[in-house]
């Protein structure tokens, strides 16, 4: 059985890549994947208007989708509104802000919001995460069968190379919990540029996947999103770049599985092509 998702992130509606997310959106018709994950920034401002737009381009998708708030689905010009209400509008619109989930054969998946409307550091716009969080997420994807996959705006560990940072305060230690605990992906945004590593922890089978944004917000790389296809033995991750008028393969990244019957030889982490 292989299943296929496609994940999306950033797509800032109010600044998207309207090309590019009709291609998105076409692609998404076409290839109709088991599930479609928003990694956050849904919007660039956090207006209603923008979450309107979202919710329509959403209801349009032929699958099951889970999302995520970033820090833009927070009310981004309003510091007392981020104090106040940071996720009203986000939940009015798309879903829960923490713990939306879903579940299919063969795939389980589980949202942590790692978006903050204030921090006690000048940036409040970078990450933070709850480890209990982590560790309740651990929980009730144990609960199901088949990839267990954690999605959350922003990194939790620093992407070697990439164009910014996520910062995110608990990160290493959540990245931990979520290897000891078995997750096999933990799916990301906010850099807008498509990456693919082990986390280094456990068995070192559990991958950090980032993808590109959708927006007119690009950093370096194309507008883009990325195929996950996993089978028993593999995950195979492509991330689709958006050249002008149409999606073409930009990179690709093939991670082995973690073994699913004890006893079963272990083989080498992964590579990367
Ligand atoms: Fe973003």
């Amino acid at each position: 059985m292989t299943i296929r998702i496609v994940h999306l992130s950033d797509i800032h509606f109010g600044c998207e890549n309207a090309d590019a997310l009709e291609g998105a959106r076409r692609f998404i018709l076409e290839q109709a994947p088991d599930l479609v994950a928003v990694t956050g920034d849904i919007t660039q401002a956090g207006y209603p208007r923008e979450f309107a737009a979202a919710r329509d381009w959403l209801d349009q998708l032929p699958c099951p989708s889970i999302h995520t708030p970033g820090n833009h689905d927070t009310p981004y010009w309003s510091v007392v509104g981020r104090l106040c209400w940071a996720f009203r509008d986000y939940g009015r619109y798309i879903g829960p802000d923490a713990f939306e989930s879903a579940s299919l054969p063969g795939v389980q998946a589980i949202a942590i919001n790692t978006a903050r409307g204030l921090q006690p550091r000048l940036n409040w716009s970078k990450g933070q995460v709850r480890l209990e969080d982590a560790a309740l997420a651990c929980r009730r994807l144990a609960a199901g069968e088949g990839l267990k996959v954690v999605i959350c705006h922003h990194p939790l560990m620093e992407v070697t190379g990439g164009p910014m940072t996520g910062r995110v305060w608990g990160g290493v230690a959540a990245s931990r919990i979520l290897a000891e605990g078995g997750v096999d992906l933990v799916l990301t945004g906010h850099v807008h540029s498509p990456f693919g590593h082990p986390l280094p922890f456990a068995d070192q089978r559990t991958y950090a996947v980032g993808a590109s944004t959708l927006s007119l917000r690009e950093r370096g790389v194309p507008a883009g999103f990325n195929v996950i296809e996993a089978d028993e033995a593999c995950i195979r991750v492509t991330a689709q770049g958006w050249i002008k008028t149409h999606f073409e393969p930009q990179r690709s990244w093939g991670f082995d599985r973690r073994p699913r019957t004890p006893g079963e030889t272990s083989r080498p982490a992964a590579s990367a092509a």
